[in-house]
């Protein structure tokens, strides 16, 4: 016969064992709560003083830049005609205050500014090598220059993108705004034409995207301003991207530009070719019959 063994006792739970199980997650809550606290105190000093460390150095990197600017706007004589105050010099410049970063960026980008003599219209010619885009010198130097015009004048700034991410995503509709409101003065597919005594709106090919966008915003000469309640940036963005299809810039897809009447002229080249070999063939076939 065999005896099965006595099973081991119920370990007991008793009222008082539970309240002590019960107390010690209490204490254990209420430690990992004074820690976790305490890491949130840390970090929120920490992220405080970090906070006014950050802004100390933002502000003495803005104090840097504004002083950048302003020995750029003296030593590349912008204040022999624009003025120590930016308020303008009788018959040499005009004020500019309200133009704004934008401004500054279009028209020394451009080449345009600084102006070497007084003509008709300031032309577009290659930047000052310290003010060229295309360099991280120049677009530092821009940055500075255009600063400290914000900063003493005010008006309108650059938009954040830059380049290609300035194209809009609808060219058919930039075609229609562009027909609308630029292509009295640059003509249908941007080519410029002359406007009277002596000016004219440029070709437009070689303008790059931020140039045309700070265009629109500022209107140089006698070209009007487009605010951003006539055209919203995204309605300026698609008429970038028209221009840049029709510019001969944006051949990425393919074709010759066929004097910007549009693919139906691509289409009608290869038909006709396509026409010449047919009938050459059926000669020849012909001619050995
Ligand atoms: C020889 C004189 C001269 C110098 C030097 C000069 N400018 Fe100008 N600037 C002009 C004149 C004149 C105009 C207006 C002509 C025009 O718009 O075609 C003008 C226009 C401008 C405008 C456009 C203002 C507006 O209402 O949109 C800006 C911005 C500007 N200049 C910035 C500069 C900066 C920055 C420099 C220095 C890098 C500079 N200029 C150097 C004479 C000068
Ligand atoms: C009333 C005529 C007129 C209209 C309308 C006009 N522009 Fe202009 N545009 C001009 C003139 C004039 C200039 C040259 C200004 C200068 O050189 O100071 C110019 C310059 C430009 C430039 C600079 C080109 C370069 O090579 O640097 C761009 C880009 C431009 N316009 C785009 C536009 C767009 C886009 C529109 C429509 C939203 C437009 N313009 C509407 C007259 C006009």
């Amino acid at each position: 016969m065999t005896t099965t063994p006595e099973p081991p006792p119920e370990p007991e739970i008793g009222p008082v064992r539970r309240r002590g199980g019960r107390s010690r997650l209490h204490r254990r809550i209420a430690g990992a709560l004074a820690i976790g606290l305490g890491l949130l105190t840390t970090a929120g000093l920490y992220t405080a003083a970090t906070a006014d460390v950050n802004r100390a150095q933002a502000q003495a990197a803005d104090a840097a830049l504004l002083q950048r600017g302003q020995e750029l706007y003296n030593e590349s004589s912008c204040i022999s005609c624009h003025g120590s105050n930016l308020q303008g010099v009788q018959d040499r410049g005009p004020s500019l205050i309200g133009v704004g970063d934008a401004a500054v960026y279009f028209q020394v980008s451009s080449g345009r500014m600084p102006l070497a003599r007084q003509e008709a219209q300031a032309m577009r010619k290659p930047p000052l090598p310290i003010f060229d885009p295309d360099t991280a010198e120049g677009q530092a130097n821009l940055d500075a220059l255009g600063a400290f015009v914000q900063a003493n004048g005010g008006g309108p700034t650059r938009p954040a993108a830059s380049g290609e991410a300035l194209r809009g995503d609808d060219p058919a509709r930039g075609g229609e705004l562009f027909r609308l409101n630029c292509a009295s003065c640059h003509n249908f597919t941007g080519r410029g034409g002359a406007l009277s005594s002596g000016k004219y709106a440029p070709h437009l090919e070689q303008a790059t995207e931020t140039q045309i966008y700070t265009a629109m915003l500022t209107g140089p000469q006698n070209m009007p301003k487009f605010s951003d309640r006539q055209l919203t940036p995204q309605e300026k963005e698609d008429i970038i991207a028209y221009v840049k299809s029709v510019s001969g810039q944006d051949n990425s897809v393919g074709g010759y530009a066929a004097g910007g009447i549009g693919p139906t002229a691509e289409g009608v080249v290869a038909f006709v070719v396509a026409l010449t070999a047919i009938v050459g063939i059926a000669i020849w076939l012909g001619a050995k019959a």
